[in-house]
């Protein structure tokens, strides 16, 4: 595993699986079962709009993050239903999810709108979480690679990245979100290593932090930290219950 400072990253994306009773239970217990988390592990939590200010409250007295799913790219003003990156900021958020595969394809999300994103999650002071990856189709079609170049390329080119930020990308190849269905660890760690590459030429500065998401469960989420190229995972569906959570905490003993 490529640990960063000697951390493997835990993130949860708890999308909208949790109501705001279900996301303030599971964060206590999370809180609760702190003292189990080794230290090495770096967690953050991505719950509900509606839920991330109390969750935030909960975990952050615990040492552990959170961050939305999604930010909208202007500050403030006549954005019916949006909350921008700047609110999350104050609202206490470290991180921020953009570019999920759920939002591009379900709420036709493009990668020009994923790159004003990452720019205010940057200019408000958070570390997007970039996720990138191919369909079912690009993948069967030998498209996958250049898929994810292209994701990549929209997000950084010519980004001016702060110093001291951390830089995270997310593979999740689509067809493997919310499916049950895996990658090879192999080849996730083949393609972290493309996005290594490619980031080295777009963001010279960075050092990346690459995680790998899609149906990441306790039985096999040691098999993708092996990776060299690998320093973590993202994960949804397993990270939404106490049990299945803590499973794959420790699993990584
Ligand atoms: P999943 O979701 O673990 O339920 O496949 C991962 C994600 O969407 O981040």
């Amino acid at each position: 595993m490529a640990k960063r400072n000697g951390q493997c990253y835990l993130f949860a994306n708890w999308k909208m699986y949790l109501d705001y009773d279900d996301s303030n239970i599971l964060a206590n217990a999370i809180a609760a079962a702190k003292k189990k988390i080794p230290a090495t592990v770096k967690m953050a939590v991505f719950p509900s709009a509606l839920s991330l200010y109390p969750v935030g409250q909960v975990l952050g007295d615990v040492g552990i993050s959170v961050g939305p799913q999604n930010v909208y790219w202007v500050d403030k003003g006549g954005y019916t239903g949006e909350v921008s990156a700047v609110m999350y900021k104050a609202a206490g958020c470290e991180y921020a999810l953009v570019g999920h595969s759920e939002r591009r394809l379900q709420m036709r999300e493009n990668n020009h709108d994923v790159r004003q994103k990452t720019e205010a999650i940057l200019a408000a002071g958070l570390t997007p979480v970039l996720c990138v990856g191919e369909t079912k189709e690009e993948r069967e079609d030998g498209k996958a690679d250049t898929s994810i170049e292209i994701q990549l390329r929209s997000a950084f080119h010519e980004i001016v990245w702060p110093k001291d930020r951390e830089l995270i990308v997310a593979y999740e190849p689509v067809w493997a979100v919310g499916t049950g269905l895996t990658c090879e660890p192999q080849e996730a760690d083949r393609i972290h290593a493309g996005i290594k590459k490619m980031i080295s030429l777009l963001v010279p500065n960075a050092e990346p932090v690459i995680l790998y998401g899609g149906s990441v469960k306790a039985d096999n989420v040691k098999s993708y930290l092996t990776g060299d190229n690998t320093s973590g995972v993202l994960v949804g569906g397993a990270s939404t219950k106490l049990e299945s959570w803590m499973e794959i905490v420790n699993s990584l003993e």
